[in-house]
């Protein structure tokens, strides 16, 4: 039997790490390099350096068996058959165009150690033409070898399930002997699902076109729940009858605070940036783009709405991380509106079960880091549900600790007729706002009784002015 391509991995990240423990289980030897020399040892040491869900699991057996190694040098990919590159390409200020600095040295270094044909496949997001323009300088220096795009589909919080359960993988090269190496590496994920062999340029395209879709997707939900908010129309029930038709699907049709992460804004004002280059009109993706931050600074507004009239007002902000189940703040819409409350003056105390690490390094000391809800919400004229990263908030325990009982839910998780029962005012995304008992005052510079207003178009009782 002919043995596996031997696996190099570069870059332990978010995808790097995941991948390359997926195909040490697959049966490869692996070696995954990493630029950061304590991640490095961490990894040696069995130490997790990214929270991802089973990703200890799935790492641990195949570094013990040592068929997966890591290490700083890149001369530890000497041997390797196959090299799958997934190292960060961040937006550079000002245009949003990919920086491809990373890239470019890793590229350099893996050539620098491998003198026999290989394949480098690149996994980072990289603009259409990057593997061109990469295997083109290759060519020039004499280097044996040949890239391949690889994009990568994975989900933070799913990597390993996504790694396993692939919707489609898509490859792009240029020469018939590295499209095989990479069919043959894709061998036991063909009876999953399809495997795409197609030449670079589309492969990288492949990658954008998905991303923006599925931002669009998302905005797209955002709106229909803005008009929801206007018209007294339910917004789970329009976006689940929507999505029921086939042709849309119901999947990524959840309104919220607008998207976030490394991915989505990065990709799109790459896509845009590409549009310029190439002189493609990408209006629906501006659209996006721009739709998404003015969304976040509408939610700023509408959270300063409850705290008018209350002087020294103090929000709680609950969930931090760009979406529920993962400590990543990168871009998070949840960041973003903290950042404009404290900028209109109001204190913030933040928590979040999995990504105060992450806050802290965002938002310093300018916030009040509380060890759970309950210590964010003490005293606090507004509790803010960033992401749903707290499925069991105990609202009658947190009642009684707030200085002013509301509820500004940007991600429809908290059970809005049971918070109005508690005796919070509730307002969630796409849905009519609900109070059934006038909010008690307990705050200097609003009169006995008095509470912030409604908005326009809602009563207190749940039903809509139209
Ligand atoms: C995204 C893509 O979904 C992956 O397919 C892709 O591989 C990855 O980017 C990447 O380019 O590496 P990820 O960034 O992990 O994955 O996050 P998503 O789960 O896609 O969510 C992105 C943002 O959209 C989050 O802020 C999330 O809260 C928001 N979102 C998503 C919604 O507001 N509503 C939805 O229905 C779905």
């Amino acid at each position: 039997m002919k043995d596996k391509a031997r696996l190099g991995v570069v870059g332990a990240g978010y995808v790097g790490l995941p991948t390359a423990a997926g195909f040490a289980s697959l049966g490869h030897r692996v070696v995954c390099i990493d630029s950061n020399r304590d991640r490095v040892e961490q990894l040696r040491a069995g130490r997790s350096v990214i929270r991802e869900l089973g990703l200890d699991e799935l790492l641990e057996p195949q570094r013990r068996s040592g068929r997966l190694q890591f290490f700083e040098d890149f001369e530890a990919l000497r041997r390797s058959d196959i090299v799958l590159l997934s190292v960060p390409t961040p937006s550079l200020p000002g245009t949003g165009a990919v920086d491809l600095e990373q890239v470019r040295r890793a590229v350099a270094a893996v050539a620098g150690a491998i003198s026999q044909p290989a394949v480098l496949a690149i996994k980072s997001t990289v603009p259409v033409g990057t593997g061109d323009a990469l295997a083109e300088e290759l060519r020039r220096q004499g280097s044996p070898l040949a890239v391949a795009s690889f994009p990568e589909f994975f989900c933070e919080g799913s990597a390993v399930y996504d790694f396993f359960h692939p919707s489609r993988l898509v490859v792009g090269a240029e020469v018939e002997w590295a499209a095989d190496a990479m069919r043959e590496l894709l061998e036991p994920f063909r009876d999953r699902c399809p495997v795409l062999v197609v030449d670079r340029r589309t492969a990288e395209l492949v990658k954008y076109a998905s991303n923006a879709f599925l931002a669009m997707k998302v905005h797209y939900a955002n709106t229909v729940a803005d008009f929801c908010e206007k018209t007294g129309a339910d917004v789970d029930s329009v976006l689940r009858a929507v999505g029921l038709d086939p042709r849309i699907g119901g999947q990524f049709l959840r309104p919220g605070p607008g998207f976030g992460g490394s991915c989505f804004p990065k990709d799109i004002r790459a896509l845009i940036a590409m549009g310029r280059e190439w002189g493609v009109p990408l209006d629906l993706v501006e659209t996006t783009l721009r739709g998404n931050e003015m969304r976040q600074m509408a939610l700023v507004q509408r959270i300063l709405a409850r705290l008018q009239k209350i002087s020294h007002p103090r929000a709680a902000v609950l969930g931090l991380a760009f979406k529920a189940g993962t400590d990543d703040c990168r871009e998070s819409p949840a960041i973003a509106i903290v950042e404009g409350l404290l900028a209109a003056g109001v204190t913030v105390a933040v928590s979040d079960p999995l990504a105060m690490e992450g806050a802290r390094r965002l938002l310093g000391e300018r916030v009040l880091h509380a060890a759970n809800a309950l210590a964010a919400a003490r005293g606090s004229d507004v509790l803010v549900i960033g992401t749903e990263n707290f499925p069991d908030l105990d609202l009658e325990g947190i009642r009684p600790a707030m200085r002013t009982a509301q509820i500004v839910d940007l991600r429809n998780a908290v059970a809005a007729e049971r918070a109005a029962e508690l005796g919070f005012y509730y307002e969630g995304i796409g849905r009519p706002a609900l109070a059934t008992i006038p909010l008690p005052v307990s705050h200097p510079g609003a009169g006995e009784g008095e509470c912030a207003p409604l908005p326009q178009g809602r009563t207190r009782t749940g039903t809509t002015t139209r």
